[in-house]
């Protein structure tokens, strides 16, 4: 590979933050300065917080995505957002196919899919999360997992700018778990491979995150592995104190 894609550190902060927390992206981005400035940065608050954080984020290096959409532009689906909305809201990118929203809201690789392919509508980039369980990793099933959720859900068409996939297995988000940067290696130069089977060019630029458990202290370690082009960071992300050292890590890294 030529050039490996620009690496990005997102942040998850699910349903977490209010008003206040303003003040937080305000300190991630001051000290993001100190950051290599090949490293993106995002942080993904959630919708009530989103157009507060674009405005406050404006003229910084820190992007704003949001967690999830509709796969429809608009219509009679009350309480639900859209991808045109988000981008309205000043999100560039959306979060899709969490494992949260996988299992508590029963979202299946096809949903997913079409919502991946509302964010391509709406020009925002999706953040596509696939990842085993821990019975699938015990029985020696991840690979065969990982290949038919990412061939489920990948979009018809995508790009470097379209998409991101996430690898978060789902028995390391927020469990303090990871698994070992072999372990890592060897879903994400599969992960990899998928994409360039799906579409040469493109599959190469694609930057694949790691997710699940990512701290200051296992961030060196795990952002080093080939084809980690980053991370989607849960808890860490919200204190600028733990999302900066993950950030700086992945930079120092490249
Ligand atoms: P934690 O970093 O809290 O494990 O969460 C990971 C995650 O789900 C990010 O989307």
């Amino acid at each position: 590979m030529a050039n490996p894609p620009r690496p990005l550190v997102a942040g998850n902060w699910k349903m977490n933050g209010l008003s206040a927390s303003v003040s937080e992206l305000a300190k991630i981005a001051s000290g993001a300065a100190d950051i290599a400035p090949n490293v993106e940065l995002m942080i993904c608050p959630p919708t009530t917080l989103l157009h507060r954080f674009a405005e406050a984020a404006r003229d910084t290096r820190i992007a704003v995505g949001a967690q999830d959409c509709h796969a429809q532009p608009s219509g009679a689906f009350t309480g639900d957002i859209s991808a045109e909305m988000l981008a309205d809201s000043g999100a560039c990118a959306v979060i899709v196919g969490h494992s949260e929203r996988r299992t508590l809201h029963g979202e299946s690789d096809e949903d997913v899919k079409a919502k991946a392919m509302a964010a391509a509508r709406a020009g925002l980039t999706a953040i596509l999360c696939i990842g085993e369980s821990r019975e699938e990793r015990e029985a020696g099933a991840t690979l065969a997992r990982i290949e038919r959720q990412l061939e489920a859900s990948l979009p018809d068409r995508f790009d470097a700018r379209s998409l991101v996939v996430a690898y978060e297995p789902v028995w390391a988000i927020g469990t303090g778990l990871t698994p070992t940067p072999g372990d890592v290696a060897e879903v994400h130069t599969f992960i990899r491979r998928l994409l360039t089977g799906r579409a040469a060019g493109a599959g190469e630029g694609v930057r694949i995150l790691y997710g699940g458990s990512v701290k200051p202290t296992n961030a060196p370690e795990l952002m080093a592995v080939a084809n980690v082009n980053g991370a989607l960071v849960g808890g860490a992300s919200l204190k600028a104190a733990d999302f900066l050292p993950i950030a700086a890590a992945c930079g120092l890294a490249r």
